[in-house]
């Protein structure tokens, strides 16, 4: 009965280059669509106001900070030069405050933001004569009005705070940092897909696409401003304007779905959203397999006699350990044993039963970085890049614990990559590891904005 379950898996998560070649696609088409008007898609292509890329030029010291991944970050930047050594403070969200309201939440972050200061033993508020100047990473879905403000159309991943949806987030955190006493300019919101990509092309002006590859998933990429129909308005000088897809939120008929997503998706937070991104990011990767693993304790007996308990809590299997088990490379598969022992109470599992559970994270993992790569491709297309006579280099800035940690992932990205493009094509276009880059990127677009320049 187990290899029943697995077979059916591996048929239905199966996802041959034809089938991405349609995922491609249909991106590409709901991308075009969702430049034409607002609403014209499920990807929403937000105007990130992000008109110019960093060019090197940014000076000063400037401030970040980056919510939405596994961590809050609070960073302080001194840009000028091509070393740049951010100085950071991870600070990890109380789960409560995930889902509590707006101003716990504001509050958290700018209290994060006030100790920070404090500690830099200097006056709070100015510096040099002038005010300090932020750059807000927030990584969720919000609809901008310009570089400094935008409402927050949706949470995702874990987050789900009713009263801030709606609401203009740069304002909620200038409310928030006054009452901490803390004297800043928000100069700048943004994605951190949008980060990535400024990071990136700060140190490679060749990168025109920034993917994060983590808790969630999403991409941004330079469009041709004359591409964008709903782009109202004078088009900027530059010609140029960065989109945020939020292309988490994509779904089509091509995609492989099984009765494993569809229960994860039913009793996630966010029912019938985020579709894509629920196949491919790391928050919901262990979870798929956990249901997967279910199912086989229910059908077969390859678990023993097990209490199911644990095996049935969402989300106790995380990513890091169907990565770990993935890459297990001991003879017996110890360290298989050892975390479904830790997490799930499965004890006594023979090797034959490990190598199943290792063939289901096979499965489960390759199909999300094969879909990833599917969804790059779609932007690579829509740019005109990657095809066999493109002179042009194309470099992909990803970041994100998926693509860090998840080597077998990345490997499989990679290769689905050339697999898409074709070997020669392929040539034209990189990927790289934007480490942490969203932060500095949201300091250097915070520089770009700042009120001290004309
Ligand atoms: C970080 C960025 O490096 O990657 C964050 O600075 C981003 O802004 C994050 O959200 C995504 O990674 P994860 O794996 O923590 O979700
Ligand atoms: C979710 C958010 C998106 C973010 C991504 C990666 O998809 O909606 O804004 O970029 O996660 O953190």
């Amino acid at each position: 009965a187990a290899e029943r379950v697995v077979a059916e898996l591996r048929e239905q998560c199966a996802t041959p280059a034809a089938r991405l070649d349609g995922v491609a696609a249909a991106m590409e088409e709901e991308m075009r669509a969702g430049l034409e008007h607002e609403g014209g898609s499920k990807i929403k292509m937000i105007i990130s106001y992000v008109d110019n890329l960093p060019n090197g030029s940014e000076e000063g010291l400037f401030y970040a900070l980056d919510l939405g991944g596994t961590n809050f970050r609070v960073l302080r930047v001194q840009l000028g030069g091509k070393d740049i050594k951010p100085e950071s403070r991870e600070v990890s969200i109380p789960p409560h405050l995930m889902s509590g309201n707006a101003a716990e939440l504001f509050g958290f972050i700018a209290s994060a933001l006030a100790k920070f200061v404090a500690d830099e033993g200097r006056s709070n508020g100015v510096l040099n004569g002038r005010q300090r100047e932020l750059g807000f990473t927030f990584s969720f879905p919000v609809r901008q009005s310009s570089i400094t403000s935008g409402t927050l159309i949706k949470w995702t991943k874990a987050f789900s705070i009713d009263d801030a949806v709606g609401e203009d987030v740069v304002a909620e955190l200038q409310t928030a940092m006054e009452k901490q006493g803390v004297d800043m300019r928000v100069s700048a919101l943004i994605n951190d897909t949008v980060g990535t990509l400024a990071a990136g092309s700060y140190y490679d002006e060749d990168v025109v696409i920034g993917v994060i590859l983590g808790t969630g998933s999403n991409a941004a990429y330079v469009e041709k401003a004359n591409a964008i129909p709903k782009l109202e308005g004078e088009l900027p000088k530059s010609g140029n304007m960065v989109i945020n897809t939020e292309w988490g939120n994509f779904s089509s008929s091509c995609l492989p779905i099984t009765e494993y997503d569809q229960a994860l998706d039913e009793e996630s937070l966010n029912p019938r959203e985020q579709i894509f991104e629920k196949l491919i990011s790391g928050m919901y990767l262990g979870d798929i397999v956990r249901r997967v693993l279910l199912k086989i304790a229910s059908q077969s007996s390859i678990f023993g006699d097990i209490n199911r308990t644990k095996l049935k809590t969402h989300f106790i299997l995380r990513t890091p350990d169907i990565s770990a088990m993935h890459h297990d490379e001991t003879p017996d598969l110890r360290v298989v044993a050892e975390k479904l022992e830790e997490n799930l109470k499965i004890t006594g599992t023979s090797l034959e039963t490990r190598k199943v559970v290792v063939e289901i994270c096979d499965i489960v993992t390759s199909r999300s970085a094969r879909l990833a790569a599917a969804g790059i491709v779609g932007i690579i297309r829509k740019i005109g890049r990657g095809t066999a006579g493109n002179k042009e280099k194309t470099v992909i800035a990803i970041d994100g614990g998926l693509f860090k940690h998840y080597g077998k992932f990345r490997q499989s990205l990679e290769s689905a990559l050339v697999e898409l493009l074709g070997e020669e094509a392929s040539k034209s276009v990189g990927i790289k590891l934007a480490n942490d880059g969203s932060g500095l990127g949201a300091a250097l677009i915070a520089a770009a904005h700042s009120q001290y320049i004309n």
